[in-house]
């Protein structure tokens, strides 16, 4: 074991698990290398972080110029980088997002825009969708469904909390609207049964499931949530926290489906990696949380409030190449579909693309994985799992990649799964 492997052993507990051993010293673009100087393509993107790449220049240079001015405030007092983030923000979202809460990740994210939806309906229940993943915090642990896994030893969880099917067409062996349709229906029973429209503050969605299985929502699933929101009263919360900032090839993913949130979570991709989250919703909304009913002592950090103004201008430059990024990486990956039988599914949008991995008959296949993976790791290539089996690759290059380091990634998980098949 190395020394480094010895004294992470010794002093990080293991409930903080890496995928790999391997120290990285060094980041760069669409790649990162290691102490030894092997370099890999990075397509794990930071769990969907570095939608940049590693260390975009001119990101770096706007967290050198607030670094050398103000690091920290607190609420004490206002500084500029927050109101310019927070302009650049309320430019690019759906414009139902007209004011934004700036924290620091995306759980804590996810808590507030429950406690707002709560405070501002003056109702309890809050709808999930199974499959969801909204972090692991007490709060957004109960929201979480992704893998009974997260919540197993947390019980009791939160109370009025129900969840309800997300649909998924490929796993459910049917089609796109039939799978709309079911999940539907059984929303429909839910109120029926368990809680009554009336009763329910929020609808708590991904708008395309991230670490559930990278599953889009279908336009008439999405659509009828918000139908349903408007008709009962019921406040949407978009979680776009991993489908934020130009992953699916518009800003948010609520404008790939013209959604608009009442409240829109986001975090990741918002400063490209240094710590931040922020909850947009109304001027109307947000006047109903009184001052103080929320708060936070590092969220807003002027730092990464520079480093998200920063994001935002270079994303504007970013985001209309996305779309040949995305069609080149769908052809490619549908032709290894069609010659590899391991490859059940290939699904997304934009560069956020979930390769299934499976057995006969559908059946989930996380070996595929773990011996893909490996291969990958091998070849100089990071790729991350998604899914209550681990058998999806979450297919998620940096948005700036070249179709050169397309190719190349996909030619390695070609090459992966001729070894695993052979
Ligand atoms: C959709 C979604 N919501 C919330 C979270 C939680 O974010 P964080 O890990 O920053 O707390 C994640 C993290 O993967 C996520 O994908």
């Amino acid at each position: 074991m190395s020394d480094l492997s010895d004294r992470l052993h010794q002093l990080i507990p293991p409930v903080i698990s890496f995928d790999t051993e391997i120290e990285i010293v060094h980041g760069e673009g669409s790649w990162v290398t290691d102490a030894d100087g092997k370099r890999y393509l990075d397509f794990a993107c930071g769990i969907a972080v570095t939608n940049l790449g590693h260390r975009p220049a001119p990101v770096q240079a706007a967290v050198e110029a607030q670094v050398d001015r103000l690091w920290h405030a607190g609420g004490t007092y206002v500084y500029g980088s927050l109101i310019t983030a927070a302009e650049r923000l309320v430019s690019v979202t759906p414009s139902s997002i007209e004011q934004v809460f700036f924290m620091n990740s995306g759980a804590e994210a996810v808590e507030a825009s429950v406690k707002l939806a709560r405070k501002t309906t003056g109702r309890q229940g809050i709808v999930v969708f199974r499959g969801g993943f909204h972090g692991r915090t007490m709060g957004s642990v109960t929201y979480t469904t992704s893998k009974a896994k997260y919540r197993q030893g947390y019980h009791p969880l939160l109370p009025s909390v129900f969840v309800t099917p997300f649909p998924h067409p490929y796993r459910w062996g049917v089609s796109k609207e039939q799978a709309d349709q079911l999940a539907l229906d059984e929303l429909e029973r839910m109120f029926k049964h368990e809680v009554t429209p009336s009763e329910v503050a929020a609808f708590l969605i991904e708008p395309l499931q991230g670490e559930g299985g990278y599953y889009p929502a279908g336009h008439g699933f999405l659509a009828a949530i918000r139908a349903l929101a408007d008709e009962h009263g019921i406040l949407m919360i978009v979680d776009e926290v991993q489908t934020g900032f130009g992953r699916t090839g518009d800003w948010f993913t609520s404008q790939v489906y013209g959604i608009e949130p009442d409240i829109l979570v986001m975090g990741k991709a918002i400063a490209n990696g240094l710590p931040l989250s922020a909850v947009g919703a109304s001027r109307e909304i947000f006047a109903k949380w009184p001052a103080g009913s929320h708060g936070t002592t590092f969220g807003g950090n002027p730092v990464s409030c520079a480093a998200s103004t920063a994001v935002v201008d270079m994303l504007g430059d970013v985001i209309p190449g996305v779309a040949k990024l995305s069609d080149h990486a769908f052809g490619r990956l549908n032709e290894l579909k069609s010659k590899h039988p391991t490859i059940g599914d290939v699904r997304g949008l934009g560069l956020m693309i979930g390769v299934e991995l499976v057995a006969d008959d559908r059946r989930p296949d996380p070996d595929a994985f773990a011996a893909v993976s490996a291969h990958a790791i091998d070849e100089g290539m990071f790729i991350l799992p998604c899914g209550p089996d681990g058998n999806i690759i979450r297919f998620i290059p940096p948005l700036t990649v070249t179709i050169e380091e397309l190719d190349h990634g996909i030619d390695i998980l070609d090459r992966g799964l001729d070894a695993y098949e052979s």
